[in-house]
């Protein structure tokens, strides 16, 4: 059964259609990678599955039941968890502090649990908690660094902790492995395995293609907002219609470059 199902799912900006009648599933369990070119609408889809977004049309059906257009804190608490695209780390606090801010981002505590001291024993599970996934994450012994003394790779790694300590069902990953050297990708690929070792399904956007075809079971492809292919890392690398969106959109690139110069 699929965890995630999206239905002829499409997005109006004013007169551009970013996402165009977009349909995929996501299998439980699974590593699922969504690729396409720059401006495909990759992270347009996930702003709508998140709830970012409010679709022009379609629907998100989530582990049965329909998501279309629920607000983001909703979408959370069920375990649909997004990461966004750059770091998204509070560069002044600690390594630590940051795995705890994730604790909060879905069970919010309110005032009258701190009033009656009833959060403490709340803040006592975060944080044993938050040893548990940075010890998984293998970043304990850097617990009191700060977050922007970490190098970049490990700047990512503790991204996807933060994102854990949330409990997701389904961790949806926008560009992930950006600015990676060959080394932080093979240990982020590492990490991402353990995870859905977990029982958690990932859905990745993700240009390195290394990584997309080292890790994903199924890969879906946009181009210009719809749907081009759908396959296994196999077929889709040798799908002409993939290579040809791909190869046009660097043939556009180094044309554009040279415009440039
Ligand atoms: N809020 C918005 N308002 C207007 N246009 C938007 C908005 N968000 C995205 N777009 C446009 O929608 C299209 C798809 O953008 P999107 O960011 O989803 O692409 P992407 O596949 O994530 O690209 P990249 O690989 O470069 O991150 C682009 O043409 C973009 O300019
Ligand atoms: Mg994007």
């Amino acid at each position: 059964m699929p965890i995630l199902e999206v239905r002829q799912l499409s997005m109006r900006f004013g007169g551009l259609t970013a996402v165009d009648n977009l349909s995929f599933e996501v299998e439980d369990g699974s590593i699922h990678g969504l690729i396409g070119p720059n401006g495909a609408g990759k992270t347009t889809t996930f702003n709508l599955i998140s709830g970012y977004y409010v679709p022009s049309g379609g629907q998100v059906i989530y582990d049965g039941r329909d998501i279309s257009g629920k607000k983001t804190s909703a979408i959370a608490a069920l375990g649909l968890i997004r990461t966004f695209q750059g770091t998204t780390l509070f560069h002044e606090l600690s390594v630590f502090e940051n795995v705890l801010v994730g604790a909060h981002l879905k069970a919010e505590s309110n005032v009258f649990d701190s009033v009656l001291g009833r959060d403490r024993a709340r803040q006592k599970a975060a944080e044993d908690r938050a040893c548990e996934v940075l010890d998984f994450f293998g970043l304990l012994t850097r617990r009191d660094e700060l977050a922007s003394a970490l190098p970049h790779g490990l700047q990512r790694a503790l991204g996807m902790a933060v994102a854990l300590m949330s409990e997701p069902r389904l961790l949806m990953l926008d560009e992930p492995f950006t600015g990676m050297n060959p080394e932080e990708t093979r240990h982020m690929m590492g990490l991402m395995e353990r995870v859905r070792g977990r029982g958690v399904t990932l859905l990745l956007v993700e240009h390195d293609m290394q990584a997309v075809m080292g890790l994903c079971e199924r890969i879906t492809v946009m181009n210009f907002g719809s749907l081009l292919a759908e396959g296994t890392p196999e077929e889709i690398r040798n799908n002409p219609e993939v290579i040809t969106a791909y190869l046009g959109a660097s043939i556009d690139k180094e044309l554009l470059d040279a415009a440039a110069r």
